[in-house]
């Protein structure tokens, strides 16, 4: 059968994103053809497109989407045509109308959740339980601080961590996001005025937090030692202002032993278990109303780039979607 799907031929700008069609053999050895009905866009696809994170080319872009089950390989087990599912991870490639995908990274979506909503927020969702419940377990009570609380992961950490009884200091860029943020965090402050750090530091009674959860990278990975309390840990998960450079690790020893992670989904969901255990810890938290996250964009499939320049302009707030 005949796809359409986004292609990069080089490593660039959002110009790199073409829109081809490719015939897609019938699924092999334990695989799965999907017709795909909703896309997500992250952050990682714009890394995957520029370069930043450099993918074998001419290659697929995008690494999640919700669908339904066309037809089944040989070997398949646990699905058969009309099933409807979900992944978040594996080879980019995702930028299509139809997909051929391993069972193994394929997970069921819930009836009630909309396939929107899996699209726009599987991956961040995922991401968000393995920050909150893995990396560093939260416990109510504590204060923590997230960064770009206004956008796709920083939306569901927030209202996650307040579910779980958490106090969440959120940081965003300009007036029109901080308002946004106000509905899942307890104090919203502007990062991109000079006098935030202190701010942190005020709103803890001088004893900084626990945890910060950082997708900005380079633009926030020092100030945010400063927000640690001694012993605390910088979840680093994400580079949107660019790689965090090396650094003197003595830091974190004048700064308060502190602790510095760079986790990645993939390490938390590498094995069939941990992979089905994460998504059904997030498909139940949006189930159960703890988490109400929101698709703030949707653009057609072949408007792809547009989605990528909104992204990296800071122009979203919450899930971004391609519908095919
Ligand atoms: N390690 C993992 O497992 C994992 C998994 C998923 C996502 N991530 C990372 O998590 C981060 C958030 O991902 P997302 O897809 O949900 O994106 P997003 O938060 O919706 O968008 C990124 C946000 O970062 C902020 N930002 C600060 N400085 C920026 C700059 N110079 N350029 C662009 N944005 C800047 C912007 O918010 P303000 O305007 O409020 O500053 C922007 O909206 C990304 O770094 C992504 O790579 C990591």
């Amino acid at each position: 059968m005949i796809c359409d799907q986004i292609l990069i031929q080089q490593h660039g700008d959002e110009n790199q994103l073409q829109l081809t069609q490719r015939e897609l053999a019938a699924p092999g050895q334990g695989e799965v053809l999907l017709r795909q009905t909703a896309i997500g866009v992250n952050f990682i696809d714009t890394y995957h497109r520029s370069g930043l994170y450099p993918l074998p080319l001419p290659s697929g872009l995008g690494l999640e989407a919700c669908g339904i089950v066309e037809a089944v390989g040989p070997g398949v087990k646990t699905l058969q045509a009309g099933d409807r599912v979900a992944y978040a991870g594996g080879t980019p490639g995702a930028y299509a109308t139809h997909r051929i995908m391993p069972e193994a990274k394929l997970v069921n979506v819930p009836r009630d959740i909309p396939d929107e909503l899996v699209a726009g927020t599987l991956l961040r969702g995922m991401t968000a339980q393995y920050l909150l419940k893995q990396t560093y377990p939260v416990s109510a009570g504590q204060t923590i601080l997230v960064h770009a609380a206004a956008g796709g992961v920083g939306q569901i950490l927030c209202q996650w961590a307040q579910g779980l009884g958490v106090r969440v200091l959120g940081t965003v860029g300009g007036a029109a996001k901080a308002e946004l943020a106000q509905g899942w965090c307890d104090a919203v402050l502007d990062y991109t005025q000079p006098d935030w750090v202190a701010a942190v530091r005020e709103l803890t009674a001088g004893a900084g937090v626990p945890v910060v959860y950082d997708g900005v990278g380079a633009a926030t990975f020092l100030p945010s030692l400063d927000c640690l309390a001694p012993r605390g840990l910088l979840a680093s998960f994400g580079n949107a202002s660019g790689a965090v450079e090396s650094f003197n690790l003595g830091l974190l020893a004048q700064k308060g032993s502190l602790f510095v992670t760079r986790p990645t989904l993939g390490h938390y969901t590498a094995s069939r278990a941990a992979l089905v255990a994460c998504a059904d810890d997030y498909f139940q938290a949006l189930l159960s109303g703890l988490v109400q996250p929101t698709v703030g964009q949707r653009y057609a499939l072949a408007d792809a780039a547009q989605a990528h320049r909104d992204l990296a302009a800071r122009r979203t707030t919450g899930g971004t979607v391609l519908l095919p």
